[in-house]
């Protein structure tokens, strides 16, 4: 696996205030679109493209375009439901699949209640949205998920890390495993920061708290 933490002053700056206590629900929901293109922009460095070519009003230009098979995007719910705008705004040409999971507050195991991906991944790029990699339980589901579909490459792209949950991600999909034929899919974790640690309930800290309540209420 491999981890890009993006240092950029206005993802600081959005960061910052989305960890804010005061921040409201609809400029949570807004900053946490925001930030998913920000991040989505990085996250997007080896999308594949093809050579094409247009004609513009006075010559013709060699360019790019997306190739086929067209991109998945798939969001964590609730939460990764935040960035979803953010990155088809992007990549308009995404497809997307959806993945519910909910934690279970006791013992932090993540319970799967919903999914509705394509049967059959083989050569696409994957894209998973989720604010929060805390334990990686979610995050190491769902990436299996769509390894055992057949995908090309998995990216993550979450608001922050908790070191806990990268360590359990590496050790999930390692990118040098011992037997070099066990090497797998390129899983790729992009994020705008890493916290310091969990508290004893799972929470990352400082963190955000918890983005599915923060964007669409407490359940
Ligand atoms: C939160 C968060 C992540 C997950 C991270 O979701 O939005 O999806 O926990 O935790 P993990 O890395 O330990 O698996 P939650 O289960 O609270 O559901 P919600 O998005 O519906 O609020």
């Amino acid at each position: 696996m491999q981890t890009t933490v993006i240092d950029h002053p206005l993802i600081a700056h959005k960061l910052t205030e989305l960890r804010d206590m005061r921040t409201h629900a609809s400029d949570f929901r807004r900053l946490s679109s925001e930030l998913a293109t920000l991040l989505g922009y990085e996250a997007t460095r080896q999308i594949r493209i093809e050579p094409h070519q247009v004609q513009t009003p006075v010559g013709t230009a060699d360019g790019a375009r997306l190739a086929a098979p067209a991109p998945l995007v798939v969001p964590i719910l609730r939460a990764g439901i935040g960035m979803l705008d953010g990155i088809v705004g992007l990549l308009p040409q995404a497809d997307v699949g959806f993945v519910g999971l909910a934690r279970d507050e006791e013992t932090l195991i993540a319970v799967t209640y919903a999914a509705r991906l394509p049967a059959d991944l083989t050569g696409r790029q994957t894209y998973v949205l989720d604010p929060m990699l805390a334990t990686g339980g979610s995050l190491e589901t769902v990436i299996s998920m769509l390894i055992s579909r057949g995908a090309a490459s998995v990216t993550a792209i979450c608001l922050l890390a908790a070191p806990e949950g990268l360590a359990r991600l590496e050790a999930a999909f390692p990118a040098n495993p011992p037997d070099p034929a066990a090497a797998g899919v390129a899983v790729h974790v992009v994020t705008a920061s890493v916290d310091t640690q969990l508290n004893d309930r799972g929470f990352i800290l400082p963190g955000l708290g918890d983005a599915g309540d923060r964007l669409f209420g407490a359940i």
